[in-house]
C-alpha cells in the first residue's frame, strides 16, 4: 500500500535550520522568512521538503509542461528585483552597468552551456517566441533561397503553428511521418526520409531534439549534415532537451536552437534563440523590433532577473546532470514497472525504456486501456499529471503526437504523460502508482457497469 500525501508529510512546520543534516533553504525579506520547499543533501542535490504547505497540494509530476523554480535558482535572482534594478541598457549609471554585468555573465554562462558564443544568444520571452524568431526570422530574410519548409509531425505547436501560417503565406510545407507505435524507436525520424524530402529549393528544416510528449531524442547531429548537404538551415527546438543531456551546438551541427528557463527549474518567461553567427552566418528577420536590444535580433528591455535565474539553472542542472538523470531514469522505470504490476491494459507510448539514448530520462508516457484520460486526471486528487501536452492545453485537443504514431483514438484519449524532475522522490513514485491505479480500477469499474 502506498502512503497517503498526508502521511507523506511529517511535521516540519517551522524553519529547519541551515547548519549540519541536511540543509533546508530558506529565503529572507524583510517581512517575512519562508521555506522555499527542498531539502539538500550533502552532495548539493535537492530532495522534496516534507513541510506542512505541501500538505494539500498532489505530487508533482508534470515536469514537462514546466518545472519549480529551484530555490538555489531564486535566491540568485532576487537581488535583482530590489537591489540591483537597473535597465541593462542604461549605462549611464551604475544600477544599469551592474545589471548588464549580471547579463553579460549570465549571457556567457549560458553559452558555455550549450557550446556557442555569448554574441550568438539572443533572449526572449520563452521557447515559443524564440521558436518563432527563428522559423519567421528565416523565411522573412532568406525566402530567396526558396519557399519550402520541411518539419515533423510530432514538433510542438510552437513550430507548426508558425510554419502553417508561412504556408498559408505561400511556403511549401513537407510535414515528415515518425517510427510508429510498436517500433522500440516509436516517434524518431528517419533520416532517410528528411533525405528524400529535401530539395534545391528548401531553405530551413526545423526538428526537435527531445519531444515534450514521449520523451523521444531525435538523431539531431545526422539531420544537420544532411540539411547542409543541400543547403538548407536547420532550427532545433531543444527546449526539453537542454538541460536534461548534454548539448552542444556545434557538435550538434544545428544553425538556430530554442531553449526556455522554466523547463530546467528556472523563471516563466525567459528564453533564448541561439543563432549561428560564423560558418556561416544566419540571418535573421527581427519579430519584434523597437531599440535594436539583443543585437538587433530581438527589441525590449531584458528581462535581468529572469536570465540571472536563467543561467543558474542550467549551470545547476550542467553540474548535477551525471547524478540526476539517472536517478529520474531509475523512478520512471520503476513507476513503469509499477503500473503494469497493478494493472492490466496499460501500453508504453513512445519509445522503448530499454534502449539508453532514445529517450528523455523522466518520461513516461502510457495508456491505459478503456479508460478516458480526462476522466482519469479529474479523479486523481493526489497526482498532478497531464493528458497530452500541457503546453498547448489553451487549445485542448487529443494529442497531435500520439496520432502520429498511428495509435487509435482511444488509446491517445487514455493516455496520460509522466514528467519526473528534481524534486520528485521514490516516495512519490509509491504514492503516484497506488493513487493512478485505484483510479483506474475504479473508473474500468463504473465503465464495466454502465
Ligand atoms: C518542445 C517545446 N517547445 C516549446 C515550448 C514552449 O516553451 P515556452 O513555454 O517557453 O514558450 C514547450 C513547452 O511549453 C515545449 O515543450
Amino acid at each position: 500500500m502506498a502512503a497517503s500525501p498526508a502521511s507523506l508529510v511529517s511535521g516540519a512546520l517551522g524553519h529547519v535550520p541551515i547548519v549540519g543534516g541536511p540543509k533546508v533553504a530558506t529565503q529572507q525579506s524583510a517581512a517575512f522568512t519562508f521555506i522555499v520547499g527542498a531539502t539538500y543533501n550533502e552532495g548539493g542535490s535537492a530532495e522534496r521538503l516534507s513541510s506542512a504547505w505541501h500538505m494539500a497540494d498532489p505530487i508533482y509530476l508534470d515536469n514537462h509542461a514546466t518545472t519549480r523554480v529551484d530555490p538555489r535558482v531564486l535566491e540568485a535572482m532576487l537581488p535583482y528585483f530590489t537591489e540591483i534594478y537597473g535597465n541593462a541598457a542604461s549605462t549611464s549609471h551604475g544600477f544599469g552597468h551592474e545589471a548588464k554585468e549580471a547579463v553579460d555573465n549570465a549571457r556567457a554562462e549560458i553559452a558555455a552551456g550549450i557550446g556557442g558564443k555569448p554574441r550568438e544568444i539572443v533572449f526572449t520571452s520563452g521557447a515559443t517566441e524564440s521558436n518563432n524568431l527563428a522559423i519567421r526570422g528565416v523565411c522573412e530574410r532568406q525566402n530567396r533561397r526558396g519557399n519550402h519548409l520541411v518539419t515533423v509531425r510530432t514538433e510542438h505547436r510552437a513550430v507548426l503553428d508558425p510554419i502553417e501560417r508561412l504556408g498559408r503565406r505561400g511556403f511549401e510545407v513537407t510535414l515528415l511521418e515518425v517510427e510508429q507505435a510498436g517500433s522500440s524507436r516509436a516517434g524518431r525520424l528517419d533520416p532517410d526520409q528528411l533525405r528524400q524530402a529535401l530539395r534545391d529549393d528548401t531553405l530551413l528544416v526545423s526538428v526537435m531534439l527531445a519531444n515534450n510528449e514521449i520523451g523521444i531524442l531525435q538523431p539531431i547531429a545526422e539531420i544537420a549534415e544532411i540539411c547542409h548537404q543541400r543547403g538548407a538551415l536547420l532550427h532545433c527546438d531543444a527546449t526539453q532537451a537542454v538541460g536534461r543531456i548534454p548539448v552542444d551546438v556545434l557538435a550538434l551541427g544545428v544553425d538556430l536552437m530554442s531553449f526556455t528557463a522554466h523547463k530546467i527549474y528556472g523563471p516563466k518567461g525567459v528564453g533564448a534563440l541561439w543563432v549561428r553567427r560564423s560558418s556561416p552566418a544566419v540571418r535573421l528577420e527581427p519579430q519584434i523590433a523597437g531599440g535594436g536590444h539583443e543585437g538587433g535580433f530581438r527589441s525590449g528591455t531584458l528581462n535581468v532577473p529572469g536570465i540571472v535565474g536563467f543561467a543558474k539553472a542550467l549551470a545547476l542542472c550542467i553540474e548535477e546532470m551525471p547524478r540526476e538523470q539517472p536517478r529520474l531514469a531509475e523512478l520512471r522505470d520503476r513507476l513503469f514497472a509499477g503500473l503494469t504490476s497493478e494493472l492490466d491494459g496499460v501500453s508504453l507510448n513512445g519509445p522503448s525504456l530499454e534502449q539508453d539514448g532514445l529517450r528523455l530520462a523522466g518520461n513516461l508516457n502510457v495508456s491505459f486501456e478503456y479508460v478516458d484520460g480526462e476522466a482519469l486526471l479529474m479523479n486523481m486528487q493526489d497526482v498532478a499529471v497531464s493528458s497530452g501536452s500541457a503546453c498547448t492545453s489553451a487549445n485542448p485537443e487529443p494529442s497531435h503526437v500520439l496520432r502520429a504514431l498511428g495509435l487509435a483514438d482511444e488509446a491517445v484519449r487514455s493516455s496520460l504523460r509522466f514528467g519526473l524532475g528534481r524534486f520528485n522522490t521514490d516516495e512519490d513514485v509509491s504514492v503516484a502508482i497506488a493513487s493512478v491505479a485505484e483510479v483506474v480500477r475504479r473508473l474500468r469499474k463504473l465503465s464495466s457497469m454502465a
